[in-house]
């Protein structure tokens, strides 16, 4: 029973109903077509020759056994020319010996003759006799004193017929077989190709993305199997970054929590001066704010990933943005011996986003020019507009970005060589350019030893989108 379930069996039994169908409409179609045109075509023949007899009988010539004979042995059927001038009972006037089957006895023994001879109007039909079949026509002169009968075995007719029976029916058979297996076959052909693809979804469900699912067949199952394949590529990927995202995580998490570790341990001893006891404290505390900062920055990356990061769409002045980032890293610049200034601030650079976000990275791109850079460098922060588009612009003429680095400074934990300088995780690009995209802008970076600039597009707001007109 369970094997009927199978799609294989289901498609060979489809296919073997259909052809059976087929072959049953052909069989009763052909062979009663085939029977009838066969008996028809030769009653049609025995009438032709009653019809000639008559004519001769018409025209006078007497009704005799060569007048039968004649025509018998021309047509090869045999002629009874009946008189029936004396009414009852009709006799039998002569009966020409071609083929076999004749009449035995009188008119009245065959009904063919009988009928011609009742209605006096050419008669047609098929009898049996011993046992084999006759085509017969009789027709009475036109004085009505005679019938003529014409009379032809159809056995080789039949014969005929049975033998394109016999041999549609074994075609058909043949043609069942062929269908089942050809269907059979077929679907399990398919239906292997279909439990592979079931098994790599299993393997799949079950975590295991490494073997590659291979279809090569154009078809409709290889397009799927390549779906399959793509969509197993792409989970691998991901966890693949899930895993590394993992790893590189809690790497940060704990260099910090080692740090504070130690320091705690150190505190602990009381022969420390406070001048140490303070430095210690001081280094506490930039591990918890760097701390602060990653669980921050983590946090907003799960709900990057996870769609959940809400953006509003104001309209925001860039010009103003970079006043405030100015502002706020102005001490922090001061400190590390940059030189932090505006650049071609252009006043009508308001653009479309979420004010807090625009600011945080616009903080991730001032704080990397200013901690990934030599100290003397020249920092500039600007804001312009070009044509629909607003950009906020973070320029440096620190020693740059390699073309390599270039490519992967976006990246998630990414963190170039800085040449000794303090380093943050790597996560502070990856979440600004994800940032900016979420407002539908973009953030652009072009480098060279000398010029280091990263541009931060966003939208322009629709009242500063209309052309100005100086
Ligand atoms: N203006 C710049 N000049 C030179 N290198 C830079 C500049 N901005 C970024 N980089 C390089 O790109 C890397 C990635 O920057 P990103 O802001 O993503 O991480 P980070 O600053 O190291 O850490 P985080 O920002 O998470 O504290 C940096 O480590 C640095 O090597
Ligand atoms: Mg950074």
């Amino acid at each position: 029973m369970r094997h009927f379930r199978t799609v294989g069996a289901r498609l060979a039994i489809a296919l073997l109903v259909v052809v059976a169908a087929v072959l049953l409409a052909v069989y009763l179609i052909v062979i009663p077509s085939l029977e009838d045109r066969l008996v028809n075509s030769r009653k049609d023949q025995v009438a032709t020759v009653a019809e000639a007899v008559v004519a001769r009988l018409n025209a006078n010539d007497p009704p005799t056994d060569d007048l039968a004979a004649g025509f018998a042995s021309a047509s090869n059927a045999r002629v009874t020319i009946f008189d029936v001038s004396s009414r009852a009972p009709l006799t039998l006037l002569d009966i020409a010996d071609a083929g076999a089957g004749g009449v035995a006895g009188g008119i009245n023994d065959d009904r063919v003759a009988m009928r011609a001879a009742q209605s006096l109007t050419a008669s047609q039909g098929v009898v049996t006799r011993g046992g084999r079949k006759y085509a017969e026509a009789a027709q009475p002169t036109r004085d009505g004193q005679n019938i003529v009968l014409v009379s032809n075995s159809i056995e080789d007719s039949l014969d005929s017929v049975a033998l394109v029976e016999h041999r549609l029916v074994i075609s058909a058979l043949l043609a069942l077989v062929a269908a089942f297996l050809l269907g059979y076959g077929g679907a399990r052909l398919f239906a292997r190709r279909i439990r592979r693809l079931e098994q790599a979804a299993e393997r799949i469900a079950n975590g295991r993305f490494d073997e590659p699912i291979v279809d090569t067949s154009p078809d409709e199952l290889g397009q799927l199997a390549r779906a399959f394949e793509r969509m197993r590529q792409r989970l691998a990927g991901l966890e693949h970054a899930r895993r590394e995202f993992i790893a590189n995580a809690s790497h940060e998490l704990r260099t910090p929590l080692f740090s504070l570790g130690g320091h705690l341990e150190l505190l602990v001893d009381e022969d420390l001066d406070d001048d140490t006891r303070r430095e210690f404290l001081g280094r506490m505390r930039e591990q918890v704010d760097r701390l602060t900062k990653l669980a921050g920055e983590l946090l907003d990356l799960s709900r990057l990933d996870a769609g959940r990061l809400r953006v509003d769409r104001d309209p925001v002045d860039l010009a103003q943005v970079s006043e405030l980032l100015l502002e706020e890293f102005d001490s922090y610049a001061q400190g590390t011996g940059h030189e932090l200034s505006r650049d071609g601030v252009d006043g009508s650079a308001t653009g479309l986003g979420d004010q807090q976000r625009i600011l945080q990275v616009g903080r991730a791109l001032v704080e990397n020019a200013l901690r990934h850079t030599p100290p003397g460098t020249h920092v500039l922060v600007g804001a312009s507009r070009n044509g629909d588009r607003v950009a906020l612009t973070v320029e440096d003429d620190g020693p740059g970005i390699s073309e390599n680095a270039a490519v992967q400074v976006f990246e998630r934990f990414y963190r170039g060589d800085t040449g000794g300088r303090a380093s943050g995780s790597g996560l502070g690009l990856a979440i600004a350019r994800e940032l900016a995209v979420a407002m539908q802008g973009e953030i652009e970076l072009s480098s060279e030893p000398g010029r280091t600039v990263f541009t931060f597009w966003l939208p322009a707001a629709s009242s500063t989108s209309s052309p100005m007109i100086d």
